[in-house]
């Protein structure tokens, strides 16, 4: 049997789990990151439009602060947040943002001069404050009253995957890719690590840890169509509720995104209405402000996501057929040519690769689509289960109550490198406190294993002929039929 140590365990090598791991690596502790995939793959690579800091350098950021995007915040999740954890939050993002740039972030920044925009569906000239010259810029994102949305391009997560990627390795933090943590380890009072199974030798290896952090995303993919990528399934939520100790929190909360591209379901990015992109119905119609008129396509993503929703069911969708359902249109032929291969190039991208269309001359088929998890495993602000000591969990995963009902677009990789900055110190400051004085187990490592490898040849003797892919489909049918926009 094979039994390893570590003082931190980082199940997840995305955006959260790396800076988690910096963070506790800075303060000297051995940590071990664990990732299904390759870290610079994980799902935070797929995050677009940008991310919210309150830095006021952009045009339309001018009088912007921490207070500003507290308010928008708490207003965004229908005043279901925990205000403590938001203010937390919008107070470290700037930081956040300052560090990545330090990383090797591009951020865009602000040019000298004047700046086109598309404003309400009017192209107008700003004039950019000079002095702001070279700073870190922002765009316009649904449901906030300042362009606060710090972005490189539409490839954000990427660039900030890579540089935490590579900040990971300049700290000598070792990363086990293509492992699959698939059982806690604990006495029913404290997590003492996690059970991992190498996915290309099937070998089981009990990693025992004093503090085991959950950074493993959503679980988007329990429905048919999502944006998420094949890997959230929710593993870490499966796990942290089969202690049958750590619990879950919110999980009724699941967030649509207004634009995903039918059928395939991948995202085009908030940031195509934040720069000035239309909604339009069958008849080529801009509805969204007759619904909603002040803010129009730039309303909360929950709710342009139901007036969609609404609209389609008024008649007013273009009719589907067996290869793709009903959508609506995203317009972003106003933006040009131009500013769409400067800005949204991996829009220009997947609308050619999946769509085979221009998007600066062809309209984007679109319709909600599910997106994120609000939900997750319940922690208390530090990141940690309030039920079982030593199991910490941070980014999509948690359930820290950063967005309510409903997330802000942008609040989530910026939550994902903040929770992590957070996190990390406070998983550090309980290694140093409790760890050592409270002795690890090797017995119920070896417990654990024997439990696994047990419960995993139970499977594979099964005499039955159940098709796991059929059960997955009905649940999947049954998530976006009955678990759907509308509660
Ligand atoms: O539309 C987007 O770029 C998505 C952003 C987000 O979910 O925060």
């Amino acid at each position: 049997m094979k039994i390893r140590h570590t003082d931190v365990l980082v199940i997840g090598g995305g955006l959260a789990g790396l800076r988690c791991a910096v963070g506790a690596r800075r303060r000297g502790l051995d940590v071990r990151i664990l990732s299904l995939v390759p870290a610079k793959r994980s799902h935070s690579v797929a995050a677009q439009g940008g991310m919210q800091a309150s830095l006021a350098n952009a045009i339309k950021g001018a009088g912007d602060n921490e207070d500003v995007h507290f308010e928008d915040t708490v207003r965004g999740s229908d005043w279901g947040c925990d205000q403590l954890v938001a203010r937390m939050f919008t107070h470290m993002a700037p930081k956040a943002v300052r560090e990545l740039a330090a990383w090797g972030v591009p951020w865009n920044r602000v040019r000298k001069g004047d700046h086109e925009a598309v404003i309400n569906g009017q192209r107008v000239t700003l004039t950019e404050r000079d002095e702001a010259h070279g700073l870190i810029t922002a765009r316009d994102f649904g449901g906030t009253r300042k362009w606060r949305t710090c972005y490189t391009s539409d490839g954000t997560g990427h660039a900030m995957l890579y540089a935490l990627g590579d900040r990971a390795v300049a700290e000598s933090i070792p990363v086990d890719e293509r492992v699959e943590a698939i059982a806690l380890i604990h006495d029913g009072g404290r997590c003492q690590g996690a059970v991992v199974r190498d996915l290309i030798t099937g070998e089981l290896t009990a990693w025992m840890a004093e503090a085991t952090v959950m950074a493993t995303g959503g679980h988007g993919r329990i429905y048919g169509v999502s944006t998420n990528a094949l890997i959230n399934e929710g593993m870490g939520a499966a796990l942290a509720l089969e202690t049958g100790v750590a619990r879950l929190a919110n999980m009724e909360a699941v967030q649509f995104h207004p634009t995903a591209i039918v059928p395939a379901g991948i995202l085009v990015t908030e940031g195509c209405r934040g720069d000035g992109g239309l909604l339009r119905d069958v008849d080529g119609h801009r509805f969204m402000p007759d619904y909603e008129p002040e803010k129009a396509e730039l309303a909360s993503r929950d709710v342009v996501s139901r007036r969609m929703a609404e609209h389609i069911r008024r008649g007013k969708g273009v009719p589907g057929d067996a290869t793709k359902p009903e959508h609506l249109w995203l317009d972003i032929t106003g933006l040009g040519a131009a500013h769409i291969d400067k800005n949204l190039r991996e829009v220009k991208d997947i609308c050619q690769y999946f769509l085979g269309i221009d998007p600066a001359k062809d309209w984007i088929p679109v319709r909600p689509t599910q997106h994120y998890s609000m939900g997750g495993i319940r922690t208390n602000h530090r990141g940690e289960s309030p039920w079982l000591r030593g199991l910490f969990a941070c980014g999509e995963a948690a359930c820290w109550d950063l967005h309510g009902f409903n997330r802000l677009g942008g609040n989530s990789v910026a939550e994902t490198v903040v929770a992590g900055m957070l996190v990390g110190e406070y998983v550090a400051d309980y290694v140093e406190q409790e760890g050592g004085r409270l002795s690890m187990s090797p017995g119920l490592a070896r417990e654990a294993l024997a439990r696994e490898e047990a419960r995993i040849g139970a499977i594979l003797a099964r005499p039955g002929h159940e098709d796991a892919q059929a059960i997955r489909r009905s649940m999947e049918d049954i998530m976006t039929r009955q678990v759907g926009l509308f509660r």
